[in-house]
């Protein structure tokens, strides 16, 4: 059905942020497909609407508990942000709801299943006090660089419905350790102060191991610092840490932590999904996604986002570029977002390119799918390809 991709891009995106009236519509939609024999776009609008059903029945309202609402003061664009004493630098930065993402980042069922399921424990906050079972408060979110671990913090500090106060490091980390440590002590009772999300990102930079040993007494003692401050925030309020190097934190840091997500590499499904969404307003066929997502396997969202603006600007560039001369353009200059072997095969020659898209057991590339990506006809490919044999 022509333009068919086009209305499911449209149906996905109105139920990121669903309400009763377009629900009511996309079944109108979905029941008109289904009369006019388009039995296979109404089994995908269906499986849209379900897989929204179930998200909204996962997703709490707004955390609107004594927990979250009721500690602190409020904390509002004028509150004054403390300072590195040295240079003036501030130590922390806050967002306000309107300044952090509605979606929650792309990731495969399970893991988004344990994140709202964490996110459903808070919104029973108070019961679960009452009968001395609070839930956790402090949750460490480590994994690959690029995999959207900051924002997903930021979209759980969302659903807590409460400003962030983000650690800034550049006005933490002093040359002078002991001004180090003077500032989390004081990044820390500014949080405890406000009703508010601490969120320390980039954490693996104050929170590194007590024993390394390039380092010596004065590291020790900042970390003694953090570790006491997170003790000191447990009862005061929620704290995110996020980090890429987790090995790098003192054990002691990490068991601070009640809950430890880690951000996995996307799965194959999930690139295909990311592809779509960052191609966002382009429109491209399902073979198109599926080259694009095949080239970029094992990258991370922010890679995916990286070659989808360089689709872009290529497109724009010349409309009528085939998509695997995008690819090729793609791996010649961006050589570290390509694996060794995509990349062998995609610079050779065409017929290696072919080849190995045609051996690919994850995407399942036909031969009358390849040809028009490559600007020839499927008898012209068929013969390239017995030419190889
Ligand atoms: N799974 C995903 N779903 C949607 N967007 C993603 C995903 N992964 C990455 N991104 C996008 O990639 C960019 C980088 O994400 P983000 O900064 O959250 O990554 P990170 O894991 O914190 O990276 P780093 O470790 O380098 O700090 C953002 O624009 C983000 O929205
Ligand atoms: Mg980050």
């Amino acid at each position: 059905m022509e333009h068919f991709n086009i209305i499911q891009a449209l149906c996905r995106s109105a139920l990121a942020t669903p309400n009763s009236a377009v629900i009511q519509q996309i079944n109108r939609l979905k029941d008109a497909l289904k009369k006019d024999g388009n039995e296979k776009e109404a089994k995908s609008i269906e499986s849209l609407l379900a897989s929204s059903k179930k998200s909204i029945e996962m997703t709490p309202s707004r955390i609107k508990q004594s927990f979250a609402m009721n500690k602190g003061e409020v904390i509002t664009s004028k509150t004054s942000i403390p300072v590195d004493k040295e240079t003036s630098i501030p130590i922390a930065e806050v967002f306000f709801n309107e300044d952090l993402p509605d979606e929650i980042p792309l990731f495969d069922d399970n893991i988004k299943n344990a994140i709202l399921s964490i996110i459903n424990e808070w919104s029973k906050f108070d019961q679960l006090l009452e009968i001395n079972a609070a839930p956790a408060s402090s949750c460490l979110i480590y994994g690959l660089p690029g995999t959207g671990k900051t924002h997903l913090a930021k979209w759980i500090a969302k659903q807590i419905g409460l400003p962030v106060v983000l650690a800034r490091l550049e006005g933490l980390m002093s040359s002078f350790l002991g001004t180090t440590a003077k500032n989390i002590g004081n990044l820390f009772s500014f949080a405890n102060r406000y009703n508010c999300v601490l969120l320390l990102d980039e954490f693996d930079a104050i929170a590194k191991l007590r024993n390394d040993p390039q380092e010596v007494g004065e590291v020790k003692r900042v970390v003694n610092t953090l570790l006491q401050c997170l003790d000191s925030r447990k009862d005061c309020g929620f704290t995110i840490g996020v980090t890429n190097h987790e090995a790098l934190l003192d054990p002691a840091v990490w068991r601070r932590f009640d809950v430890q997500i880690e951000i996995p590499k996307p799965s194959p499904q999930i690139i295909i999904e990311l592809v779509k969404k960052f191609l966002y307003p382009l429109n491209f066929g399902e073979n198109e996604i599926k080259l694009f997502a095949w080239c970029i396997e094992e990258a991370s969202g922010a890679d995916i986002e990286m070659l989808a603006k360089w689709i872009k600007r290529a497109y724009v560039v010349d409309n009528n570029i085939t998509a695997s001369n995008i690819i090729k353009q793609f791996t010649l200059l961006n050589s570290g977002r390509v694996t060794e072997k995509k990349k062998n095969a995609i610079l050779k020659s065409d017929e290696e390119f072919i080849n190995a898209l045609i051996e690919d057991e994850t995407y399942t590339f036909k031969q009358v799918d390849i040809a028009p990506m490559f600007g020839m006809t499927t008898s012209s490919l068929s013969k390239l390809k017995s030419k190889m044999k």
